[in-house]
């Protein structure tokens, strides 16, 4: 059996959907289950049972500090371990986002990961083409950032869920693999151009500040991360390409870009129509 971590989230349902599709024995795990879920609280180390599972795609459980999420992802290996999966599949990090605030989460589980035991697979995912766009700005008559003319390689969330799939249903061919899932090189101008608005770019500072100042819902830890992925993207550190993605999907990958349109396009304020 293999069991996709994180379910009620976007990537760990489409990659539980993707593997359904294809015909896997799958099931999912969530703080929150549903029908035929088991429930698998990372913070609540009593629900961690892995028994009958074969297969684990461990979906990274982020939006925390460092601490609790590398403490959050070894909970789950140590059960691993524990109840005999045979092999672990962890969504990671671009090699790229070595630089990016949250990266040190992702190594420091990757470490964990290799030193587990069983055998396994890191998937280093690009970022969300749907964050890229979902994180520009709408102001007056257009958009803002600060990615400036900054490109990232951005790949479609579904794809990602595709590859996990691809793997999770022939983990043994992808054993001790590192798979870096990149896509195709997008801007906010080329957003900005196909929503017909112009694209403005901040500087860090003003970006830093708004975040801090006129975002409100945000946790400590995250304005200094999503200032690291707009200087990551604005000074060309996240626009590299790789054909693993591609290779493990057996197919074009989705355009990044209409994803990113379509994300910012979800954000836009009635008034700016
Ligand atoms: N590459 C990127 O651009 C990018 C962007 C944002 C996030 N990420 C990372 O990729 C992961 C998946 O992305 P997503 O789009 O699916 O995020 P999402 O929709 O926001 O889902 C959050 C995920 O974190 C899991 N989670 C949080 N706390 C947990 C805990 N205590 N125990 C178990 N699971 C926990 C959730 O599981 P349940 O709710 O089902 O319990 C869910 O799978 C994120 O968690 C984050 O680490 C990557």
């Amino acid at each position: 059996m293999i069991l996709v971590t994180g379910v009620g989230g976007n990537l760990g349902s489409a990659a539980l959907a993707a593997l359904r599709a294809g015909g896997a024995a799958a099931t999912g795990s969530s703080r929150t289950p549903g029908e035929g879920t088991r429930h698998l609280d990372f913070d609540d180390h009593a629900s961690l049972d892995l028994t009958g599972v074969s297969t684990l795609v461990l979906i990274s459980a982020g939006y925390a500090e460092d601490d609790q999420v590398v403490g959050r992802h070894k909970a789950v290996l140590d059960a691993a371990v524990r109840d005999g999966v045979n092999h672990v599949v962890y969504t990671s990090l671009t090699t790229a986002g070595d630089h990016l605030g949250f990266a040190l989460a992702h190594r420091a589980t990757e470490r964990l990961v290799r030193a587990s035991g069983p055998p396994w697979t890191i998937l280093r995912n690009g970022l969300y083409a749907e964050l890229f766009g979902g994180l520009l700005i709408w102001a007056g008559d257009g958009v803002e950032s600060a990615f400036g003319d900054g490109a990232l390689a951005a790949v479609a969330r579904e794809d990602l869920a595709d590859a996990a799939a691809a793997v999770a249903a022939n983990p043994a061919r992808h054993s001790g693999r590192v798979y870096d899932l990149v896509g195709t090189p997008i801007t906010a101008g080329q957003v900005a151009d196909q929503l017909r608005v112009p694209h403005r770019t901040i500087g860090l500072g003003e970006y830093r500040r708004r975040l801090l100042d006129e975002t409100p819902g945000l946790l400590p830890f995250q304005p200094p991360l999503l200032a690291s992925i707009a200087t990551g993207i604005r000074h060309g550190f996240l626009d590299g390409t790789a054909p693993d993605l591609t290779d493990l999907l057996g197919r074009p990958a989705r355009d990044p870009l209409a994803m990113a349109v379509a994300a910012a396009s979800a954000t836009r304020p009635e008034a700016s129509l």
